[in-house]
C-alpha cells in the first residue's frame, strides 16, 4: 500500500471495528523490564538459559532489555498518546516471589502498583498475565515437576488478593505450547531440555497450573475477567501424500489441540492413528486434573502469527532463533511457503490464516468457546531510524509492519462478521505484539516487533510509522 492508501485504510478499519471492541498493545516482563538484579528479584530459567554460551543467537541477555523498569512513566505516556484502550503486560513471577514460594516481595509489588497507578491516570486499562515464561529457577525441574503447578496456584492466589481490585483482566498462562515444545521438547528456549515427546508432562503441569490459577483468582474474588492465552497455528500438509497428512495432523494435535481441547472440552485430543504411544503421558492423567484444567473461562486469548506447513522427513532448517539436534531428529519438518512474503523471522505473512484459526476455534469448540480476544499479533522487521529530511525528526518507516497489521486486523473483523464458521465468535479485542522492540527470546535483539523503536544502547524510544498508523485506527472509531 502507498502511504495515502494506508492512511485511508486506517480510517476505514477504525470505522468497521465493532462497538466496544478493545484495541491494545502487549509486552512481557522478561522481554522489556531489564533490572534483573534489582529489588531482590530472583533468577528465572531464562536468566540461567541466557547465561549459557550459544543459547541466544546474538549472545545477549535481558539484563537491561528495553529498560522498562526505569521508564514506566515514558512508556505509559506512549500508550496514552497512542490512544489505545488496554495494555497487556506480564507480572514477573521471580520479581514477586524470588524463589517461587513464600510471601510477595514488597519491591516487586511496589513496581507493579506504580505501573497500575500510571495506567489508571492515563485511562489505559490493564490485562495482566501471571506467567509469560519466566519460571523462578529455584523451582527445580520447572514445569516438568507437578509441584510447580501448585506453586503457581499459590502465586495466583496472592496476586489475586493483592491486585484483584485493580487489574482490568487476567491471563493465567501465556502459550503453554511454546514453553512445552521449544523449552522442554526441542531445547531452543529455556530451560533448554530436549525431551521430545517425553516433554508432555510439562504441558499437563502448565495446564493444571492454569486451572489452579483460575480457581485461585476466583477464590480471591478478583473483579476482572479471567482467561488463558494459547498460540494457534493452522496446519496444512505440504503435499497430498498420506505421510504429509499424517504428520500434519500430528503437528496440529501437538501445537494446537493439546492446549485448547482440555481447557475448553475437558479432555485431551485423541492421538492421531499410529502415534498413540507418543501420547501415553496424557492418556492416563487423573480425571480430577481435567476438571481443574477445564474451569470455565471468561475469555479465550488467541495469539496468531503464522500457519504451519508440515512435511514428512527430517530436515528442520535453522531459524533466526536457533536450531537444535532434537529439532533435526524429528520425523517431520516445517516447510517454507514460497507463495507468501515473510517477516524478519522468516514467518509467512498469511493473514487469511488468522481467519482460518478463528474458523477452527468456532468449528471445534462452538458453544463452549467463551468470548475471544486476539491477545497477540505482530511481525518483526529490520527497522532503522532515519532523520526526516525536512525537519530532522527521527522516523522509522516500517510500512511492511503497517501492511501486516492492517491485513490481519481486517481479516479478523471479516472472519467474525462474514457469515462463515467464525461468525459465531464473539471477538472482543485485538492486541498488537508489541509496544516496544524487546528481547526476543533465543533471537536476542535481532528481531524488532515494536510499534516503538528502542535503541538498545541508550534506550531512546522512537515511535515508528506503524505507531502513528495505529493511532489513526484508534481515532477513527
Ligand atoms: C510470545 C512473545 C514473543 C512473540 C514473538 C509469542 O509467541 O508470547 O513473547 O515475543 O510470540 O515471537
Amino acid at each position: 500500500m502507498s502511504p495515502d492508501e494506508r492512511r485511508e485504510f486506517a480510517r476505514d478499519l477504525g470505522s468497521r471495528l465493532p462497538a466496544g471492541f478493545t484495541l491494545g498493545v502487549a509486552t512481557s516482563a522478561f522481554q522489556i523490564e531489564g533490572a534483573t538484579h534489582e529489588g531482590g528479584r530472583g533468577e528465572s530459567v531464562w536468566d540461567a538459559f541466557t547465561s549459557q554460551p550459544g543459547r541466544v543467537v546474538d549472545g545477549s541477555t535481558a539484563d537491561r532489555a528495553a529498560d522498562h523498569y526505569h521508564r514506566v512513566p515514558e512508556d505509559v505516556e506512549l500508550m496514552h498518546d497512542l490512544g489505545i484502550d488496554s495494555y497487556r503486560f506480564s507480572f514477573a513471577w521471580p520479581r514477586l516471589q524470588p524463589e517461587g514460594k513464600g510471601s510477595l516481595k514488597q519491591a516487586g509489588v511496589d513496581f507493579y502498583e506504580r505501573l497500575l497507578d500510571r495506567l489508571d491516570a492515563a485511562g489505559v486499562a490493564s490485562m495482566a498475565t501471571l506467567f509469560h515464561w519466566d519460571t523462578p529457577n529455584e523451582l527445580r525441574g520447572g514445569w516438568f515437576n507437578r509441584d510447580t503447578a501448585q506453586r503457581f496456584g499459590d502465586f495466583a492466589l496472592q496476586m489475586g488478593e493483592r491486585f484483584g481490585d485493580r487489574v482490568g483482566s487476567w491471563v493465567t498462562v501465556n502459550e503453554p505450547a511454546t514453553v512445552t515444545l521449544e523449552g522442554y521438547a526441542l531445547g531452543v528456549h529455556a530451560p533448554g531440555a530436549s525431551r521430545l515427546f517425553n516433554a508432555l508432562p510439562a504441558a499437563h503441569h502448565q495446564l493444571l497450573g492454569h486451572g489452579l490459577a483460575v480457581q485461585a483468582l476466583r477464590a480471591a474474588d478478583v473483579t476482572g475477567p479471567i482467561g488463558i492465552v494459547n498460540v494457534h497455528s493452522p496446519v496444512v500438509p505440504a503435499s497430498g501424500s498420506e505421510a504429509d497428512a499424517a504428520f500434519a495432523s500430528l503437528f496440529d494435535v501437538l501445537h494446537n489441540r493439546i492446549f485448547a481441547d482440555p481447557v475448553l472440552l475437558g479432555r485431551y485430543p485423541v492421538a492421531p492413528e499410529g502415534f498413540e504411544p507418543l501420547f501415553s503421558a496424557l492418556a492416563d492423567v487423573d480425571p480430577a486434573d481435567l476438571l481443574v484444567i477445564s474451569e470455565k473461562l471468561d475469555f479465550y486469548g488467541l495469539n496468531y502469527y503464522a500457519p504451519s506447513k508440515i512435511a514428512a522427513g527430517s530436515g528442520a532448517p535453522a531459524t533466526p532463533d536457533g536450531a537444535s539436534a532434537a529439532m533435526a531428529s524429528l520425523p517431520f519438518h516445517l516447510e517454507a511457503w514460497p507463495e507468501f512474503p515473510v517477516t524478519g523471522f522468516g514467518w509467512p505473512i498469511a493473514p487469511e490464516f488468522l481467519g482460518t484459526a478463528l474458523d477452527d476455534l468456532a468449528t471445534r469448540y462452538g458453544d463452549v468457546l467463551p468470548p475471544v480476544v486476539i491477545t497477540e499479533n505482530g511481525a518483526s522487521f529490520a527497522d532503522a531510524v532515519t532523520l526526516d529530511p525536512d525537519d530532522g525528526t527521527p522516523r522509522v518507516h516500517d510500512g511492511a509492519r503497517i501492511d501486516y497489521l492492517a491485513a490481519h486486523l481486517d481479516a479478523a473483523v471479516r472472519a467474525v462478521s462474514g457469515g462463515g464458521a467464525a461468525s459465531v465468535i464473539d471477538l472482543r479485542g485485538y492486541y498488537v505484539w508489541s509496544l516496544l522492540d524487546n528481547f526476543e527470546w533465543a533471537a536476542g535483539y535481532t528481531q524488532r516487533f515494536g510499534l516503538v523503536h528502542v535503541d538498545f544502547d541508550d534506550f531512546t524510544r522512537t515511535p515508528k510509522d506503524s505507531y502513528h498508523w495505529l493511532r489513526r485506527v484508534a481515532e477513527s472509531r
